[in-house]
This record gives C-alpha cells, structure tokens and sequence, in this order.
C-alpha cells in the first residue's frame, strides 16, 4: 500500500485473538491501526514493531464514553477512519433456562451494546466521508443454534438483524458492511467463556455438546492469522460480500443450516399459504 492508498483501521478486542491478527495483518501491511482493547499491556508488542502506524487505547465497549475518546484520539493521530472492526466479545456457555440474568445480560452489554456503542461513534466519520467499511463480529453461532449457546447466539443473532437493516440504511451513504461469521477459531476464545451453573436435567444434551466441543480435533480450529486475511481481503474487493464464513466446519453446518430450512419452508407451504386463502375469503 502507498501512503495515498493506505487506510485507516479502528479494531475493537484487540488484545487477543482475531482482532490482535487482524491489527497485526493491517499494520504489518503499511495501514494505519488504532487498536482498542481493554489494558494497554497486550498491545505493545504491536506498537513497538510498528511505531506510529499503531495507536494502542485503552477501551472497554460497554462505555460509551470510552468508545467515543477512542474515536477522537484516533481522528487526531490519522485523520479518518476507513474500516470499523466491531469484534470485541465473548461467549456464555449453559443451557437457555440455566443462564443467569445477569450473566445473560452481561453477554448482551459487550456482545451486542458494545456493537451499537461502537456504530453510533464512528458512523458519523464514515458518513461524513461518504466512505468506510464496517466489519461486524458475529460467528457461526450467528447462523446456527445448538444446546448450550442459546444467549451467546441470540447475541450473534441480534447483531446479524440489526446488520441486515443497517447494509441498505449505509449502502446510500457509500459505507460497506461486511458481516465475519468465523467458525471455531485457535483463541482464547474458549478460556475466556462464561459457564453457566449446570441443571442435571441438560446433561444429555448441553454436557453433550460441551463434551462434543471439548473434543473437537486441533484441526478444526483456524488460524486467526488466516480469519484475519480473509477480511483483508474483503475490505480489498470491490463487491465485498454482507457475510463472510471462514473455514470448512462454519461452511457446512451453515450450508446444512439453510439446505434444512428451505426443506421445512417448503414441506410447510401448505399451511402457510392457507393463510393467504382465509384473507382472501373474509
Ligand atoms: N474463536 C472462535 O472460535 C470464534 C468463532 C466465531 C466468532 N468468534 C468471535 O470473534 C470475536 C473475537 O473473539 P476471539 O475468538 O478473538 O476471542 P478472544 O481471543 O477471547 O478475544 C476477544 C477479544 O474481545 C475483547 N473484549 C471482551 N469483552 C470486551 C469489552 N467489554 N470491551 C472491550 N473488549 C472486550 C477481549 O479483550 P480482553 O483481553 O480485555 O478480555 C479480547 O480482545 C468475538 O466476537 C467472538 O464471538 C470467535
């Protein structure tokens, strides 16, 4: 990239994992990065490699406040902003009725408040550019449910509604947004889970799935170094897609995901548009 072409990224979460790689992949690559995450600490070995190129701040998503001097400091050091990377989060693991209220909203706070607190800062750049993409943190869990992740995908599932409509509110105002929609990723991920207390009622089925997870061979597991250049790439193309899946296990239970849903939509057309016929006789 060329000092004309290089941009400007405001990546949130990135002390670790995907957001770290994608920092790393951006700066690594001549584009100026502010780098969010929540102690400065995990951030200065990317500071110190790339100087200047990477701004570390100190931001927890769940403060408005925090997010919104993010952005300042940011539009003071580089002028503008060009991708938003809204990928802060974590997961909360327990059957539905075994989840707190508190830990569920809690989830909800980063998952999907510390989004929309993101959105509301930086949108009024981008849109007084007249450019920028946003890249929203969902997940495989953001496609797909099992026992065991009903709040953490009914987090990932708000952000994909809400992206839904904000695709066609930006798309007029020249801003991209790209839903990432990893499948299981070589993280923290797993350690930094919240567990909910266990009810002996869910061991055949949220034990399970937590055993089945437990157990998943290494190899499952992608690189964030390989999620994080798939959403260079997407922030490269000239049609970049509204979701981007990353790797083969998302791929399919995704694609299983949709193939089971038309069969249903289809096996119930009947009795949907029965409805139609009662609307028609009254
Ligand atoms: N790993 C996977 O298998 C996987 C699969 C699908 C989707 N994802 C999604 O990818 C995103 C990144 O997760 P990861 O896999 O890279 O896990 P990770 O290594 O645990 O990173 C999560 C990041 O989010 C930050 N974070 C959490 N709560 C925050 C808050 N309130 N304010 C600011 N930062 C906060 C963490 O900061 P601290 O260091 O301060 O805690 C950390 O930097 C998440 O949204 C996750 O849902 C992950």
């Amino acid at each position: 990239m060329t000092e004309e072409t290089s941009r400007t990224w405001f990546v949130t979460g990135a002390s670790s994992g995907i957001g770290l790689a994608v920092a790393r992949a951006a700066a690594g690559r001549g584009d100026n990065v502010a780098a969010l995450a929540r102690t400065t600490a995990a951030l200065d070995p990317l500071v110190e490699r790339h100087g200047s190129r990477v701004l570390g701040q100190v931001a927890d998503v769940r403060r408005p406040a925090d997010v919104e001097d993010a952005v300042a400091r940011t539009l003071d050091a580089f002028g503008r902003i060009d991708v938003v990377v809204n990928n802060a989060g974590y997961g909360l693991f327990g059957a539905v009725e075994e989840s707190t209220d508190t830990q569920a909203r809690a989830t909800f706070e980063t998952n999907v408040f510390g989004v929309l607190h993101v959105l509301r800062a930086t949108l009024p750049v981008l849109r007084a550019q007249r450019s920028g993409h946003v890249l929203q943190g969902s997940s495989y869990y953001g496609r797909i449910a099992e026992p065991g992740v009903g709040l953490l995908s009914a987090t990932k599932y708000a952000v994909e509604g809400l992206t839904d409509a904000l695709v066609p509110e930006l798309e007029p105002l020249g801003i991209k947004v790209t839903l990432v929609e990893p499948g299981p990723t070589a993280t923290a991920f797993l350690s930094n889970l919240a567990v909910a207390d266990s009810i002996a009622d869910y061991d055949q089925t949220v034990r399970e799935v937590q055993k089945a997870i437990g157990e998943l061979p290494p190899e499952t597991f992608n690189a964030p170094d390989r999620v994080a250049a798939a959403m260079l790439s997407v922030v490269d193309a000239e049609r970049p897609p509204r979701r981007l899946v990353t790797g083969n296990f998302a791929v399919k239970v995704i694609r299983e995901a949709l193939e089971s849903q038309l069969a249903e939509l289809e096996a119930w057309k009947t009795t949907a548009l029965a409805v139609d016929d009662v609307l028609v006789a009254s």
